[in-house]
C-alpha cells in the first residue's frame, strides 16, 4: 500500500512538474551497499583488454546503494535494488557496469555526492524532485581519474523520475569530454529510459559520438550478459564475454601438488611474451583468501591493461610487483592495491584453492607436454 501511495504521489508530483509523458515507477525503498569501496578509485576488472576501437574505456556510474548510508545488514531481501555479484551485493547500474567491463575491459568508476541521499525510497524521490525543479547539480566527491586518458566512456545510471539524476549532469559539467565517443546505460523499473538519452547528449561537450543507450529492467540485471553483449555489438564495441567456459587461448595446464587444472593463456601480447617461458614453476602463497601469488623472474615487455579488481579465476601478471597470481575468490575487499594485468584464465573448478596449505609449488605448463 505504502509503495502504491508512493507511485501515485510520485506520479501527480510529476505531472506538475515535468513533461506530461515523464512517468516513475515505484521501486522498493533501497537498502544497503554493505561492502563500500573508496568511491575516487577507478575499479578495472575485465579479463581481457579493451577492444581496440574503443580505445581506453571509462565506466562512470552512479547507483544508489553507492550514494546512500544504509543500516547494516541490509541486503538484497529487503532490497529489490541489490544483486549478489559474486560474494558482494551490488546495486543494479553497478551490475550492469561491471557486466560491460568484464566484456570490454577499462576502469569503473562509481560517481558519488557528497551528501548522501536518504534511505527512505520516498525521500529520495522529493529530493530528486527538488534537484530537478531546481535545476541543482549536487557536489560530487573529488576524483583521482584523468579524463584524457579515455577514448570511450560509458555513463551509467538508475532513471530516476524519466531521466537520469542529477549527479549524472553534475558529473558531465565537471569534465570536457571534447572527442570522446560518449555511451549511456541505465536500469529501471520498467519504465525505460525516459529522457535521459537526448539530456545527456546535450549536456555533453565536445564529444565525438554519443552512441545508443542500453536500459535494461532491473529485475533482469543478472541474466542481462547477452542483451548486454548484443547491445555492445550492435554499437560497434567489441564484446568478449569474461566466462570462464568460452575462455579462448592456448590450452594450460595449472598444477598445484598432486592437482592439475586447466586454463588458458590469452592470445594476448603479454599473454604470449609469457608462454614462452613454459613450463613454468612459481612458488606461490595464499593471500587474503581470494589469491595465490609469488615472483618471477622474467621481465615481459607488453605490459599494458592493468586495472585494480579481477574476476575469479584470473591469471595475472603485475608488473609493480613483479609476479604472477591465480585469483579464485572474491572478498569483501575486491580492489586490489596495484593493478594486475590478467593474461589468461583457470577454466577447472575453482573449489581447489580453498583447500591448499598457504605455500604452494605452482607449475604452468602447455597442455599438449603435460
Ligand atoms: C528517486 C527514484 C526515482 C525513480 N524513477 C524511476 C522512473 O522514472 N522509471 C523507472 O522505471 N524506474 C525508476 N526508479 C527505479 C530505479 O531506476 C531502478 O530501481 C534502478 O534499477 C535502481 O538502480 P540502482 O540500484 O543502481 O540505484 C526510480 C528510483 C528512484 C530511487
Amino acid at each position: 500500500m505504502k509503495k502504491t501511495l508512493a507511485i501515485l504521489l510520485t506520479l501527480m508530483m510529476m505531472g506538475s512538474i515535468a513533461a506530461c509523458q515523464r512517468r516513475e515507477a515505484s521501486p522498493p525503498a533501497h537498502s544497503a551497499m554493505p561492502t563500500k569501496v573508496n568511491p575516487t578509485v577507478s575499479e578495472p576488472d575485465a579479463s581481457k583488454p579493451a577492444a581496440s576501437e574503443s580505445g581506453h574505456v571509462l565506466i562512470a556510474y552512479f547507483s544508489l546503494g553507492r550514494n546512500a548510508e544504509y543500516p547494516e545488514g541490509t541486503d538484497a531481501s529487503t532490497s529489490a535494488s541489490l544483486v549478489l555479484d559474486d560474494a558482494e551485493m551490488v546495486g543494479t547500474t553497478e551490475y550492469v557496469a561491471r557486466l560491460i567491463q568484464n566484456m570490454v575491459g577499462g576502469d569503473l568508476y562509481s560517481i558519488e555526492t557528497v551528501a548522501p541521499y536518504p534511505t527512505d525510497f520516498d525521500r529520495v524521490v522529493d529530493q530528486n524532485h527538488e534537484e530537478m525543479n531546481a535545476g541543482t547539480l549536487p557536489e560530487l566527491k573529488a576524483s583521482n581519474f584523468d579524463l584524457a586518458q579515455y577514448d570511450t566512456v560509458f555513463i551509467g545510471y538508475p532513471v530516476w523520475a524519466t531521466n537520469a539524476p542529477q549527479a549524472i549532469f553534475s558529473f558531465l559539467s565537471q569534465y570536457d569530454f571534447s572527442g570522446k565517443t560518449i555511451v549511456p546505460f541505465c536500469t529501471h523499473d520498467g519504465y525505460g529510459a525516459g529522457g535521459s538519452y537526448e539530456d545527456i547528449a546535450k549536456a555533453v561537450d565536445g564529444e565525438r559520438a554519443v552512441l545508443e543507450g542500453l536500459a535494461v529492467e532491473a529485475p533482469g540485471v543478472t541474466e542481462a550478459e547477452d542483451t548486454v553483449a548484443g547491445w555492445l555489438s550492435d554499437i560497434g564495441i567489441d564484446a568478449q564475454i569474461n566466462d570462464s567456459d568460452d575462455a579462448e587461448g592456448t590450452a594450460i595446464t595449472i598444477s598445484i601438488g598432486g592437482v592439475v587444472l586447466d586454463g588458458v593463456l590469452y592470445d594476448t601480447a603479454l599473454a604470449r611474451e609469457i608462454l614462452g617461458y613454459l613450463p613454468l614453476t612459481i612458488s606461490m602463497v595464499g593471500f587474503g583468501g581470494r589469491e595465490y601469488y609469488g615472483g618471477v623472474d622474467f621481465y615481459p615487455e607488453n605490459v599494458e591493461g592493468g586495472r585494480t579488481t579481477f574476476s575469479n579465476g584470473d591469471i595475472t601478471y603485475c608488473e609493480a610487483h613483479h609476479n604472477m597470481a591465480i585469483f579464485y575468490a572474491q572478498t569483501d575487499d575486491p580492489i586490489l592495491s596495484v593493478e594486475v594485468i590478467p593474461i589468461g584464465k583457470v577454466t577447472s573448478d575453482l573449489a581447489a584453492f580453498e583447500e591448499l596449505p598457504n605455500h604452494v609449488n605452482v607449475t604452468f605448463a602447455l597442455a599438449e607436454e603435460s
